[in-house]
């Protein structure tokens, strides 16, 4: 796409890897391993980019909560302006502890429960984002019995073909879960234009994940706003256009995403419906902030297979064996050389892995290596399994660190289990 290249928070200074003015050593001596680490200025740097881009057109940025819901780094974000998009009860209370006031957050999701709902509609979140008539039904019930009129904003399914996206990250196809399918919007829209316990203030799309392509921004966008006139001619107040999320990170040798041509997509088209243009970027804003530290604990040749044994695996780190997702790895400090490895995890099972047939660093037990690009969809996919805790996160800034997140005991993991059963008949 070729763009202004965003600076690189992690570079070598006398032969180790750093993260902005701290040596990851140091936080790996500090904290153990696996711990997560993250670039403040990574964070600050990509949202003011995208706010720059989009200053064409009244806009607001609302970060995804999902790519990564830590306090430390909502607080990072949300004293830039940043507001917040959650999906979940739990999103929403970490968003409000975070410090977002109602109106700053935006409530989607594709499963929200009357309780979600209710919860949202009470809090006064500037919009609920409906995905269906069933779901418009709730929310009407709900904002009744409150006694209020609830904003909503319309996610639709905008059946566009998305490429490039693995196929459980591409969301905005026919057929897919999420939105209301294309041909039911008019029927719902009349509902809610009819209704006194709604209010129809937006509408709101999310053609996919990782979208190294910016083509089904352009065709979802164009089926959107003329969506938006339909409306528009209907009667709608209508006051937001919400795109979604789904702008890259840099994984691997992928050109950067192009904040201009992005924004020479979306921005005239919310202009010219009158609009204020709403985007929720999750992973291009944290994704390329974050590593991950392992140690390696064994190195084990077993048939033809040269096996790099760490101590973080699919437990830290879904997306390989989830998405078959490419993460570079490199040693912190090199020892020279490099070797074709499989470096997995101590969870039991064959399918964790963190890469596979990866020529990279040589390393060998004792060796500190960095997972990057694990801002986002890391942390907050950790599992459990093997009982075995999540690992600590910490948020660096220039050359300072601090522990956003602890390390979970194995009390934690054992907190919730009755000790005695109280038994209830029938
Ligand atoms: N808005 C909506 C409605 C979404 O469904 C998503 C992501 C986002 C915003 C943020 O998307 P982003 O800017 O991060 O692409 N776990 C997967 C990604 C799942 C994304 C789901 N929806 C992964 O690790 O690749």
């Amino acid at each position: 796409m070729g763009a202004r290249v965003l600076a690189q928070p992690y570079a070598r200074r006398d032969g180790a890897l750093w993260c902005e003015g701290v040596p990851l050593e140091a936080i790996a001596a500090a904290v153990g391993t696996p711990a997560y680490v993250y670039s403040a200025n990574a964070l600050r740097e990509r949202y003011r980019a995208l706010d720059a881009a989009l200053a064409g057109v009244p806009h607001r940025i609302h970060y995804s909560l999902k790519a990564n819901s830590s306090r430390g780094l909502l607080e990072v974000l949300r004293a830039q302006g940043c507001r917040a998009d959650v999906v979940s009860g739990g999103e929403l209370m970490r968003a409000r502890r975070a410090g977002f006031a109602p109106e700053e957050i935006i409530f989607g999701g594709v499963g929200k429960t009357r309780a979600e709902i209710r919860a949202g509609i009470a809090a006064g979140v500037l919009l609920v984002n409906v995905e269906s008539g069933a779901e418009l039904a709730i929310v009407e019930e709900e904002a009744k019995s409150l006694g209020v009129c609830a904003r909503i904003a319309f996610r639709v399914n905008p059946e566009v073909y998305v490429a490039n996206a693995h196929e459980f990250i591409a969301t905005g196809s026919r057929g897919h879960k999420f939105g209301i399918p294309w041909g039911d919007v008019p029927a719902v829209a009349a509902r809610a234009l009819a209704s006194p316990h709604v209010e129809l203030a937006g509408l709101d799309m999310h053609v996919g994940s990782q979208l190294t392509s910016l083509e089904p921004y352009e065709d979802g966008v164009a089926r959107l706003a003329q969506l938006a006139r339909d409306l528009q001619r209907q009667g709608a107040s209508l006051r937001f256009f919400d795109v979604g999320g789904g702008l890259p990170a840099r994984y691997d040798a992928e050109e950067p995403p192009d904040l201009a041509r992005f924004a020479a997509i979306v921005v005239p088209v919310a202009a010219s419906l009158g609009l204020e243009l709403i985007v929720e970027p999750g992973r291009f804003v944290v994704a390329e902030s974050g590593s991950l530290l392992t140690r390696v604990l064994y190195r084990k040749p077993s048939g033809g297979t040269d096996f790099l044994i760490c101590d973080a695996g699919m437990s830290e780190l879904l997306r390989p064996s989830h998405y078959d997702a490419y993460h570079a790895i490199e040693a912190v400090r090199p020892r020279g050389g490099t070797s074709t490895v499989d470096v997995v995890g101590p969870i039991c099972e064959t399918g964790d892995f963190l890469a596979r047939d990866r020529v990279m660093d040589d390393a060998a037990p004792g060796d500190l290596l960095a997972v990057r690009t694990t801002g986002a969809y890391g942390y907050v996919m950790a599992l459990t399994y093997n009982t075995r805790p999540r690992s600590p996160e910490v948020l660096v800034d220039g050359a300072r660190w601090a522990v956003i997140t602890r390390r979970e005991t194995l009390d934690d993991l054992v907190r919730l289990e009755a000790a005695t059963l109280e038994w209830t008949e029938g």
